[in-house]
């Protein structure tokens, strides 16, 4: 499986998303600045994958701070935190991933700053683990959607390089497919950036899956044709009431499937529910640059100075989702109260 974030030998090293699929090259981090341009720039990015390097980022930030006094170097640990924070705005798992490392080294009942550099260390690889076994744990509950000639469609990329291993979406369709399961996934290309084109399809076809890549627009058309029979997509942040915020186009995935009363699942973990947000509305959508809506690639398809919207994320409306699939099962309505169950 690939691997979009490692640490090796006190080295922090990210797989670099954009040059998928045409070259598959790896990024040695230097500085916490870089893993903040690293994220900005979606180099590394999927909710999950996004809080691992952060998580594994903040040491870079700090570790040649070990001469400062405790609470220098915790000051200092807090406000590296902060920055890394801001690197990208959506996706829970950052603020997540760094809030529990900022923490753990707060907890700590020593002014060593050598030994709270190495507990959060520790941190960072239970967080990375952690994932990898959150995963597992969503695909074995959710491997029960796919049957014999089911069709999946999934938008975005909520996969092996958007977490530690087996992705959330694409974490059952893995196990299915382990599990000798003939099935076939449909995966929308994603505009702007391509994640479905670039990053889903490129990861299901090397692991020998049944996968055909569509236009965002045609997913209608594949729906109508009776091709696709579930929905699988990931989540950057599900609110409290069960609203998702996910990749730009989701919502409309949603109401597709609403329209042709097909199942729509998001799968996520527990470290992308957030419940301090009430709701869909309150989740900050981040906004992107104009040149990824007037350029396909390197090529101007929009005219010069044309006006541009690029929100990055929608949310889905509660009412749209079936089920959310967690490492603890399938979440059903009412998502206040399950939701809240499950936490
Ligand atoms: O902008 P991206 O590529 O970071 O957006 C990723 C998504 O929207 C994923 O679906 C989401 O983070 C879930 S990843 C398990």
């Amino acid at each position: 499986m690939v691997r979009a974030v490692r640490w090796e030998n006190d080295e922090l090293i990210f797989l670099d998303q954009t040059q998928l699929p045409v070259e598959v090259v790896e990024e040695k981090q230097e500085s916490i600045k870089q893993v903040w341009q690293s994220i900005n720039t979606l180099k590394v990015r999927g909710a999950p994958a996004i809080g691992i390097a952060a998580a594994y980022g903040l040491l870079l930030g700090v570790r040649d701070k070990l001469e400062l006094p405790c609470r220098d170097f915790l000051a200092e640990l807090d406000r590296q935190a902060e920055y890394l924070g801001t690197s990208r705005p959506t996706a829970v798992n950052l603020s997540w991933a760094l809030k529990r490392m900022t923490s753990v080294a707060g907890g700590l009942d020593t002014k060593d700053t050598r030994q709270i550099y190495n507990c959060l260390l520790e941190e960072a690889v239970r967080i990375h683990e952690e994932d990898r076994r959150l995963c597992r744990s969503i695909g074995e509950h959710g491997a029960a959607l796919i049957r014999k000639g089911t069709g999946v469609l999934t938008h975005c990329n909520a996969g092996s390089l958007a977490t530690s291993e087996l992705g959330t979406a694409t974490a059952p369709m893995y196990l299915a497919h382990e599990q000798g399961i003939d099935f076939r996934v449909y995966v929308d290309e994603t505009r702007p950036l391509l994640q479905g084109a670039r990053l889903t399809s490129w990861e299901l076809q090397r692991a020998g899956i049944d996968v055909t890549l569509i236009t965002d627009n045609m997913a209608a058309y594949v729906m109508s044709k009776g091709l696709v029979d579930l929905v699988l997509v990931g989540a950057d942040r599900v609110a409290a009431n069960g609203d998702v915020a996910n990749k730009i186009g989701t919502m409309g995935v949603a109401i597709l499937a609403k329209h042709f009363k097909i199942p729509f699942y998001v799968a996520s973990p527990s470290s992308t529910v957030d419940l301090a947000t009430k709701k869909g509305e309150d989740i900050e959508i981040e906004e992107r640059g104009d040149e990824e809506v007037t350029h396909f690639g390197l090529r101007r398809t929009g005219p010069e100075g044309i006006k541009v919207r690029n929100p990055a994320f929608d949310v889905t409306p509660h009412e749209l989702v079936t089920g959310i699939l967690t490492e603890r099962g399938i979440i059903y309505p009412p998502y206040e109260k399950s939701l809240k169950a499950f936490k």
